[in-house]
């Protein structure tokens, strides 16, 4: 019977593991119930008795190393089959990382802040909720005068006058509170008005306002940065044109057009076949809004002007409509990326 011991632990010893499916074969030759340990022990019972103890412990040593063999071999090749990560390759090169694009208001605004830093305008920013002497009375906007109805206003609950601005011409009135000229500013900002929302209005925007102020300030300095403006932004071939037009704070006003850079002018359905793109407000800050903010309008003249952020992208990308800004939809978000 030892002999049958022997010959069964030199095959439990020889046998070579070298797979998971091996470990298995192992286990169902020697440790199954239908295994040659299972059956060793089973024959315990013929046995002389005197025998049976020694018999039986050598049977369990037997068993022991089995055990012992198989364990190991299920563990080692266990691991390093289940476990993915040493199949890891440190040194593959890793995954991109995918880039996020800015929002396309965002890159029309930097454009235009970098085009007006050219010529030596600052950025001036201010608060979005606005009293209503910066955001009108102090732009010559009297109490109950019509041209508030201009702008839709959100006023703010029990709290007089109180709103949310609706331009960021209040932030130049801050500026020209603070100091005196020379004024080189610019405000971009959100802004807000009381607009049934469609393709091509909404209830926010986005703006950029100038405002430049110093001795001897002429509408031919406004004409001429508004010129340099639009061959910045859109070719230089643009040409822009005046229309005379009312603002309560700017004498004389204007609306600026520039040549329509779809069709070169031609007339095509963006520009309505007129050749032109209406772009901004402008005009030539009225002396009253100059004394209003503490500056003297005997020695100080300026011009103002403010676009809307979105109208210049929906130009510049062909974009239809405007709500499309506002969705956060990725599809439409990560076309835009900005120019080197
Ligand atoms: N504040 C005007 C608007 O929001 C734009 C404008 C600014 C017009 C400066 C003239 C001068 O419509």
């Amino acid at each position: 019977m030892s002999d049958k011991i022997e010959e069964i632990l030199s095959e439990v010893e020889e046998f070579a593991i070298n797979t998971k499916e091996e470990v298995e074969s192992f286990r169902l030759k020697f440790l199954s119930k239908k295994g040659k340990l299972t059956a060793i022990f089973s024959e315990l019972k013929n046995i002389a008795p005197e025998e049976r103890k020694a018999f039986g412990q050598k049977v369990n040593e037997l068993k022991l190393k089995a055990e012992v063999k198989w364990k190991n071999a299920l563990n080692e090749l266990s691991d390093s089959s289940d476990d993915k990560s040493s199949d890891l390759d440190l040194t593959l090169p890793g995954e991109p990382i995918k880039l996020g694009s800015a929002h396309p208001v965002t890159i029309i605004r930097n454009q235009i802040v970098d085009i007006f830093n050219r010529i030596g305008y600052n950025v001036a920013e201010g608060p979005e909720i606005e009293d209503d002497w910066h955001n009108f009375t102090a732009l010559n906007f009297p109490p109950e005068h019509p041209a508030r109805d201009m702008q839709d206003t959100f006023f703010m609950e029990n709290l007089d006058g109180t709103a949310l601005r609706t331009h960021t011409s209040s932030v130049q009135v801050r500026v020209m509170q603070q100091g005196q000229p020379p004024i080189r500013v610019i405000s971009p900002g959100r802004v807000y008005r009381n607009e049934a929302i469609s393709a091509r209005a909404h209830c926010l925007f986005h703006q950029v306002e100038g405002l430049y102020i110093d001795k001897g300030v002429s509408f031919a300095d406004l004409k001429q940065t508004l010129l340099y403006f639009a061959r910045e932004m859109f070719g230089e071939n643009s040409q822009i044109r005046l229309r005379p037009s009312y603002f309560p704070f700017t004498e004389p006003s204007a609306e600026m057009d520039v040549s329509c850079n779809i069709c070169g002018g031609e007339g095509c359905n963006i520009c309505k076949q007129t050749g032109w793109l209406e772009i901004m407000g402008c005009g030539m800050v009225d002396p009253d809004v100059l004394k209003n903010c503490g500056i003297d309008a005997e020695i100080y003249s300026g011009f103002a002007f403010g676009m809307g952020i979105e109208r210049i992208a929906m130009l510049k990308y062909g974009i239809k409509d405007l709500r499309l800004f506002f969705e956060n939809d990725v599809r439409f978000l990560e076309q835009f990326h900005n120019p080197d």
